[in-house]
C-alpha cells in the first residue's frame, strides 16, 4: 500500500488540467452496452474505477479496450453472452450496480451482486429494485445475489417516485427502461449533470426520453440503439475539489483548464462568499487567494445544492477561515470519517449527528493521518498542503479510485508530495 509524504505549507500557483469525470463516465459505459454496434468513449480519465468496471463489463463477453495514451474506451456488446457481474468485482465498485440496469436493457436478464457497504454506511439499493419491481420486472434475492427477468420481450412500465432522489436508481432504472417499458415514469428523479450526460448519450444513441434535466423523466421503450462516438463531461468534483484547494493558502494563484463550469451548480455563488478572487470562462476558472477567507457554513443538498462529495474538501478549507463555520451532510448522514484524522493534524472540530462544527483559523501541524476514503483522502492531502512540517498520508489507494495523476497535478503547482510504498 502506497502513502504520500507531504513537505507543507506550499502556496499552488500554476495551471492545472481537469480529467474527465468518474462519476459521469461508469453509466456511460454501461449504456453503451445497450447499442447494437460498438461504441466509443472519450475524455474517459485513467483511475482504478474505470479500470474495475471495465473488468465487470468484460465478464460478460464484451469487448472492452481502454486506450489510455487518448483517454478513450471502445466497448463492442458483440460478443455479450453472461448476463452476471460477480461478488468479487462489484464489491469493489459499487456503481458496478448499473450492471443490473444494463443487462435487463441488453438482455432482459441478469445476475447481479448486491454492492457491498462503504466507509461511510449501509448505501443501500432499495429504491434501484423497488423501481424495476413497478416497472414490471421480476426481481429475486439469493445468496447476496440480484436475479432479474421478464416474462416477455417488454414490459408495461408504469410510475415510479424515488424518496429520496437517488442518482444511482436514476441510472440504473433509465438503463434499464430504454429498451424494455413501453411507458416509464421517474419522479423525484436525479438532475445531477452526469444523469442529464448519459441521457443525452441514449438519446443519440435513439433512445426515448422526455423531461431531461427536470425531476420527472418520461422513458419510452425502442427496439434498437445504435453504438455511437461520444464525449465524457470534465470532473465537476475535481474541479471543485481544485477550486477549494485554491483557496487554502493566502499566496495561491490556481488556473483550472479544461472545466465545465455550468456543471457546478450553486457551488460556485457558495464559494464566492470566501472573499477570494474569481474568474470564471468558458472553460477555465482563476483563484487568487486572499490573507483572510471567511467562515462560509454549508449544507449539502442534491443537484444544484452543495455537492455531498465536496463536504470534506470544505471542511479542510474551514480550518483556515477566520471564524466558526458548520458542515452539515444532508444526503448522508455519517459521512465525517476525516474529521478526528483532521483533529490530529491540529484541526479544532467537532461533530454533532449529520454537522460538523469548526472552528478557524487554526494552524496545522504535520503528522500521520489515515485515508478512509475517496473524499475524505483528498481532504486529509489538502491539509497537509498547508500543514507546517511533514505529514503522511497513508492508504492513498482510495485516491488513485478518483483522482487521475493528483500528486503530479499538485507538485507541477508548487506541492511537495512524494509517494513512497507503506
Ligand atoms: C452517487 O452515489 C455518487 N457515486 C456518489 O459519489 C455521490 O456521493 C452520490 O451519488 C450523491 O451525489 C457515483 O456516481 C458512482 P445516491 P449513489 O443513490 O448513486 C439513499 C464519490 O465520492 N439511497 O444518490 O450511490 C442513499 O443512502 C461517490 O464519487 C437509498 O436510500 O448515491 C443516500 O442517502 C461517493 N436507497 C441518498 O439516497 C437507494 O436505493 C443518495 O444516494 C439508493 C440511495
Amino acid at each position: 500500500m502506497d502513502k504520500f509524504v507531504i513537505e507543507g505549507p506550499t502556496p499552488l500557483i500554476g495551471t492545472i488540467p481537469i480529467s474527465g469525470s468518474k462519476n459521469a463516465a461508469l453509466p456511460l459505459m454501461a449504456a453503451a452496452l445497450l447499442g447494437n454496434t460498438p461504441t466509443r468513449l472519450s475524455l474517459i480519465p485513467r483511475l482504478q474505477d474505470i479500470y474495475t468496471f471495465n473488468n465487470v463489463i468484460a465478464e460478460t463477453g464484451t469487448d472492452v479496450h481502454f486506450n489510455g495514451v487518448e483517454n478513450s474506451l471502445i466497448i463492442d456488446p458483440a460478443g455479450l453472452n453472461n448476463t452476471y457481474a460477480p461478488y468479487d468485482l462489484v464489491r469493489k465498485m459499487r456503481a458496478s450496480f448499473y450492471m443490473l440496469g444494463a443487462l435487463i436493457g441488453h438482455s432482459g436478464e441478469a445476475k447481479v451482486s448486491l454492492p457491498g457497504g462503504c466507509a461511510w454506511g449501509p448505501r443501500p439499493v432499495d429504491l434501484h429494485l423497488q423501481g424495476f419491481e413497478k416497472m414490471g420486472i421480476q426481481i429475486k434475492h439469493d445468496q447476496g445475489y440480484v436475479y432479474a427477468s421478464m416474462s416477455g420481450e417488454f414490459v408495461d412500465g408504469g410510475e415510479f417516485t424515488l424518496e429520496p432522489s437517488s442518482v444511482g436508481a436514476t441510472i440504473n432504472l433509465i438503463l434499464g427502461a430504454v429498451k424494455r417499458a413501453r411507458h416509464f415514469v421517474i419522479k423525484n428523479a436525479a438532475k445531477e449533470p452526469d444523469v442529464v450526460l448519459l441521457c443525452r448519450m441514449l438519446q443519440k444513441m435513439g433512445a426515448d426520453i422526455e423531461g431531461i434535466g427536470t425531476g420527472t423523466l418520461t422513458i419510452r421503450k425502442v427496439d434498437n440503439l445504435r453504438g455511437i462516438e461520444f464525449s465524457n463531461d470534465p470532473d465537476r468534483i475535481e474541479t471543485g475539489t481544485y477550486m477549494i484547494a485554491a483557496a487554502l493558502h493566502p499566496r495561491s494563484e490556481l488556473t483550472l483548464t479544461g472545466c465545465k463550469p455550468d456543471d457546478l451548480g450553486n457551488f460556485p455563488q457558495t464559494f464566492n462568499k470566501l472573499g477570494v478572487d474569481i474568474e470564471i470562462g468558458d472553460s477555465t476558472i482563476f483563484i487568487r487567494s486572499a490573507e483572510k477567507i471567511n467562515p462560509v457554513s454549508i449544507k449539502t443538498k442534491t443537484y444544484p445544492g452543495f455537492p455531498t462529495d465536496l463536504q470534506a474538501q470544505w471542511a479542510t478549507l474551514m480550518t483556515q477561515a477566520n471564524g466558526i463555520s458548520t458542515v452539515t451532510d444532508t444526503v448522508y448522514f455519517d459521512r465525517f470519517s476525516y474529521v478526528p484524522e483532521l483533529n490530529r493534524l491540529g484541526a479544532n472540530l467537532r461533530v454533532d449527528k449529520n454537522k460538523v462544527t469548526i472552528h478557524g483559523k487554526t494552524p496545522l501541524k504535520g503528522a500521520a493521518v489515515m485515508s478512509t476514503d475517496l473524499r475524505a483522502s483528498v481532504s486529509l492531502v489538502m491539509a497537509g498542503l498547508v500543514a507546517e512540517g511533514t505529514s503522511e498520508i497513508l492508504r492513498v489507494y482510495h485516491l488513485d479510485r478518483g483522482y487521475e495523476k493528483l500528486e503530479d497535478k499538485l507538485n507541477r503547482v508548487g506541492a511537495s508530495i512524494k509517494r513512497e510504498s507503506q
